[in-house]
């Protein structure tokens, strides 16, 4: 039988290049899963993300899903995969996370959240149980455990409650799971959170439990939710130094260009998070040599391609005036061109850490890039 994960280079660091095998393809790492939160990546076509961005996995959030267009038309649609028209892997959130986010009001028990969705004030439950149902009838290949994610700063006495409960609900996860098994035919692949803070006793603790229930991955949670960026790499260093060599690490919600090749170098392999879309809808493009504001003046006359080194067909398609006039009329185009320039660059940017880590000469690389990554246009 195929591995889950080959690991193809090892660095002179932590920095490893590998390969995850699904039932709907391989994913090379390091890589950034695109989030697709309610089956869709905001303004950009299925297509766009596979040819185009080159998008190998992307992401699907239980909490959303099941508030709309709920399970039953999920299950009929024959789960996810068919349901938008992917046949790409696909990893979802647990809910958790998003409950603490999105929801009005949440009330946290032992036994799991009750909350009132977002959408329209109607109220829900999630536990472990139903967590790992949801994730079973989305189908995503990767999925993950229901967890609680503190915030920063988070008391130490209640980071370590939290951390203690995200423990014994990974227990019920991992119980669920074994009882019930894919509903569609492929498999799936279930990974527990390290969760503690920025206490690096309780991360220490955590991520010595998350490997002991010896599934097939592990994600590091609680991160990247308002701590100094210097606390983030140190936590991450120090939970990816307890988490196994030979299993893939995954960062939730992570994060900036640089932050992903600085968690790369900690020997993170998968990471996601909101920016890339969510700052291009606001006119934020992410580029090799700095970061854009597509609104500034300074592009009015601009006529150059919108990012000469863009792997994109919409980075040499339209310039930088154009691009610029479409934000200044609030076009929705201006929102479509952008999602898929900063995708693609996220995706170009962990295919070339990929590349010099496989030619060892990655963490060379990554601090002479850093700098420029950083720059404002
Ligand atoms: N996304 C970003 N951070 C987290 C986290 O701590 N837990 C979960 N489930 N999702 C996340």
């Amino acid at each position: 039988m195929q591995k889950f994960f080959e690991i193809e280079k090892t660095s002179e660091g932590k920095a490893r290049a590998g390969i995850i095998n699904t039932d709907h393809g391989k994913i090379e790492t390091p890589i950034f899963m695109p989030v697709g939160t309610v089956a869709s990546v905001k303004t950009v076509h299925q297509r766009e993300l596979k040819d185009d961005i080159k998008a190998q996995i992307i992401l699907g959030n239980t909490y959303h899903l099941n508030l709309r267009p709920k399970m039953d038309i999920m299950q009929a649609a024959g789960g996810l995969h068919k349901f938008m028209n992917w046949d790409l892997p696909i990893l979802t959130d647990s809910g958790g996370y998003q409950v603490f986010s999105l929801s009005k009001s949440r009330k946290l028990n032992e036994e799991g959240v009750k909350f009132k969705s977002h959408i329209d004030g109607s109220t829900h439950f999630i536990s472990p149980e139903i967590s790992m149902e949801i994730q079973r009838q989305i189908g995503a290949d990767i999925f993950m455990a229901f967890d609680e994610c503190t915030p920063y700063p988070c008391d130490y006495r209640l980071a370590k409650k939290s951390m203690e409960m995200t423990h014994r609900w990974l227990k019920r996860c991992i119980d669920y799971n074994e009882k019930n098994k894919e509903i569609y035919g492929y498999k799936q692949h279930f990974f527990p959170i390290v969760q503690g803070s920025t206490y690096s006793d309780l991360r220490k603790i955590s991520a010595e439990k998350i490997a002991e229930s010896d599934q097939v991955g592990n994600a590091i949670g609680g991160l990247s939710v308002g701590e100094p960026e210097e606390e983030m790499y140190r936590i991450t260093d120090e939970v990816t130094d307890f988490l196994p060599k030979e299993k893939p690490r995954y960062l939730m919600g992570v994060g900036t260009p640089w932050n992903i090749l600085e968690t790369i170098g900690l020997g993170i392999d998968m990471m996601d998070c909101v920016m890339p879309t969510r700052n291009a809808r606001n006119a934020m493009l992410f580029t090799w040599q700095g970061v854009m504001n597509m609104k500034n003046k300074k592009w009015e006359n601009d006529f150059s391609p919108l990012d000469e080194f863009g792997t994109s067909y919409v980075d040499r398609e339209y310039s930088k005036a154009y691009v610029r006039h479409l934000f200044v009329a609030k076009e929705y185009l201006s929102k479509q061109i952008a999602s898929i320039h900063n995708l693609a660059f996220y995706l170009d940017l962990v295919k070339v850490a990929r590349e010099h880590i496989v030619a060892g000469d990655f963490y060379e690389w990554k601090n002479a890039v850093i700098p420029n990554l950083k720059n404002r246009l």
